[in-house]
């Protein structure tokens, strides 16, 4: 029997001895995520006019459904609530337009860049989860389309709860696993590439594909989830099963989330409801850069 209780109360000082050794672990760990989420950056501001003419707004609404604006500010762009569950805690993307809990008035074309370019607000502030990094190698020309589609949004009053990161999502930023901090990736020198490649062709899909290396990665190989218990991430090179699909099949399946063997892809994890946006053209180029890589 004593020997018993002295077992029991062995594992009994083991087990809160590791409870205290990973809670510790963890604080550090949530220590340094808050240190990099509250560092503040100075970049220079820029400076871009903005065309209002009717082909640039139409550009600019083309660019906001095919580059995922829509999917995460939601369909008027007013902005909404992502994620808002325990183990991952609250996020919400902000309101683009300029109504109550949207932009402020005096929010301005150099702040628009600030956000597109940069990945932080106009305070300098690291701007969580946006994909700043993919915005940034967007051209003059689709920049400033962007801008000036979401600056004539008709006004939408929602404003959004404060963001409340939970500690999974602290955690996977830590072992890089989720882009939480697009500032952190991005090339602050870059200077602004002035023509956006808009003839079909490999260069059109290349620079489309920015959209797709966030998952497919930059080999567009595919790999392991990104999220714990997600599906693993397709080949779409000529080695992946893609590489036997026809130019038709390839479409098809991007516009109705298909595959030819007849897997319903899910668009929380594909997001194939913006690629059916993509015009022909720009699919057909996607599929001629995917099948120029191995
Ligand atoms: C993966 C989801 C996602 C996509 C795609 C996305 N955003 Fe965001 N965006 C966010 C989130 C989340 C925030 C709020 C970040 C914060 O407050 O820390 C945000 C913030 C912004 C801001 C910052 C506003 C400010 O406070 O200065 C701008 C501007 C913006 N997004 C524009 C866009 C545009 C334009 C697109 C399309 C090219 C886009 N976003 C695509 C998630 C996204
Ligand atoms: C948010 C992550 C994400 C983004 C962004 C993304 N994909 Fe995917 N994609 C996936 C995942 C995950 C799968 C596998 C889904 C499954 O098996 O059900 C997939 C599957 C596919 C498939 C089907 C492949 C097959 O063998 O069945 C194609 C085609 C595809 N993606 C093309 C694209 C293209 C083109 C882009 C960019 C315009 C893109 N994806 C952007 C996550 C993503």
């Amino acid at each position: 029997m004593n020997t018993l209780r002295k077992l029991g109360k062995w594992i009994g000082g083991t087990l809160l001895a590791m409870t205290v050794i990973f809670l510790m672990i963890y604080l550090f760990i949530a220590y340094m995520i808050n240190g990099r989420i509250d560092k503040r950056y100075a970049f220079k501001t820029e400076q871009v006019v903005i065309p209002q003419d009717g082909a640039t707004l139409a550009r600019g609404e083309h660019l906001a459904l095919i580059k995922g604006c829509v999917e995460c500010h939601g369909e008027k762009l007013s902005g909404k609530v992502l994620v808002d569950n325990f183990p991952l805690g609250r996020l919400s993307s902000s309101n683009l337009t300029w109504g109550q809990g949207g932009r402020p008035t005096d929010y301005s074309t150099s702040d628009w860049l600030m956000a597109l370019r940069h990945g932080v607000d106009r305070s300098g502030r690291p701007l969580l989860y946006m994909p700043s990094h993919e915005t940034t190698v967007l051209a003059k020309s689709d920049l400033q389309a962007l801008i000036a589609y979401c600056q004539h949004l008709r006004p939408v009053d929602n404003q959004l709860p404060a963001n409340q990161l939970g500690p999974v999502v602290k955690l996977l930023t830590y072992v890089g696993k989720m882009p939480l901090l697009p500032v952190e990736q991005i090339d602050h020198n870059r200077p602004m590439v002035v023509q956006a490649d808009t003839l079909e062709g490999i260069a059109q899909g290349k620079y489309l594909a920015v959209s797709c290396i966030g998952c497919h990665q930059p080999s567009m190989k595919g790999g392991k989830p990104t999220l714990p218990g997600g599906s693993r991430i397709a080949d779409l090179t000529r080695s992946g099963a893609t590489g036997r699909w026809t130019k038709e099949q390839f479409i098809r399946t991007l516009r109705t989330g298909k595959t030819p063997t007849g897997h319903q892809l899910n668009n929380n994890e594909m997001p194939w409801k913006m690629t059916a946006q993509y015009t022909d053209s720009e699919l057909k180029s996607l599929y001629q850069y995917l099948h120029s890589l191995r």
